[in-house]
């Protein structure tokens, strides 16, 4: 197996936040040429073209798994500017500064309460975070809290793991309750057609009500 594969599989595997987190903090320096150049990730892209449909480019943005700044990239081309980059990785967030693209940068875990104020943002964004072994579905909760009424919350999910790590229960029964309310979803697409053609993501977006 290729180094890139083995490190895709060796962040899938970790046990916990704290392994993933170191994880990533190994892996930063080498995860845009191992993702976006070997395995053609394409998410970033894929949720910016949703992303633009519904958000004001004056919108006070929450890239939430912000990871080296890909999806912030996409954004600021897109001609967003007031960007808010937070991450489990600070080894992440450090190549992520290297972009210019964000005003500011946070260290903190999605899954658990958040550091934000409630209304905090106009629209948040989250790329490759709800996978296998990453964020879970209770994640939605804060995020909706810091989202103002109103306001997009935009994500790529893994199709099998929206079914196995209670995403369909979570993003249900959060519409069910009036929490949110769908606003688009797109067809299944091979995020890293390269690298592992198995693997199928859709992009979510929901109105925070
Ligand atoms: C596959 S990368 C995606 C990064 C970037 N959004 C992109 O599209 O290239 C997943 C990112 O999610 C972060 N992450 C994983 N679990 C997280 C959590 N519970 N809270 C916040 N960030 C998390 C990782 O540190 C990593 O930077």
């Amino acid at each position: 197996m290729q180094e890139s594969h083995k490190r895709v599989q060796w962040v899938y595997e970790s046990t916990d936040d704290k392994e993933l987190e170191d994880r990533y903090d190994q892996w930063a320096a080498d995860y845009d040429n191992d993702l976006a150049a070997e395995f053609a990730w394409n998410a970033p892209q894929n949720a910016t073209a949703v992303f633009v449909k519904h958000v004001d480019k004056a919108a006070h943005v929450l890239d939430a798994g912000a990871g080296t700044g890909l999806v912030g990239e996409c954004l600021a081309e897109a001609g967003y500017k007031d960007l808010v980059a937070m991450d489990l990785s600070q080894g992440m967030l450090d190549e992520a500064k290297s972009k210019n693209v964000y005003n500011d940068f946070h260290q903190m875990a999605l899954g658990g309460s958040l550091d934000f104020a409630t209304d905090e943002f106009d629209a948040v964004i989250s790329v490759g975070v709800f996978t296998q072994g990453h964020a879970p579905a209770n994640s939605f909760d804060e995020l909706v809290r810091i989202t103002k009424p109103g306001g997009l919350i935009v994500f790529s999910l893994r199709t099998d793991v929206y079914e196995s790590a209670g995403f369909n229960e979570q993003q249900s029964g959060m519409e069910a309750s009036g929490a949110w309310q769908l606003a688009e979803m797109t067809d299944e697409f091979q995020p890293m057609a390269k690298g592992e053609p198995e693997v199928w993501h859709r992009i979510w977006a929901y109105r925070v009500n």
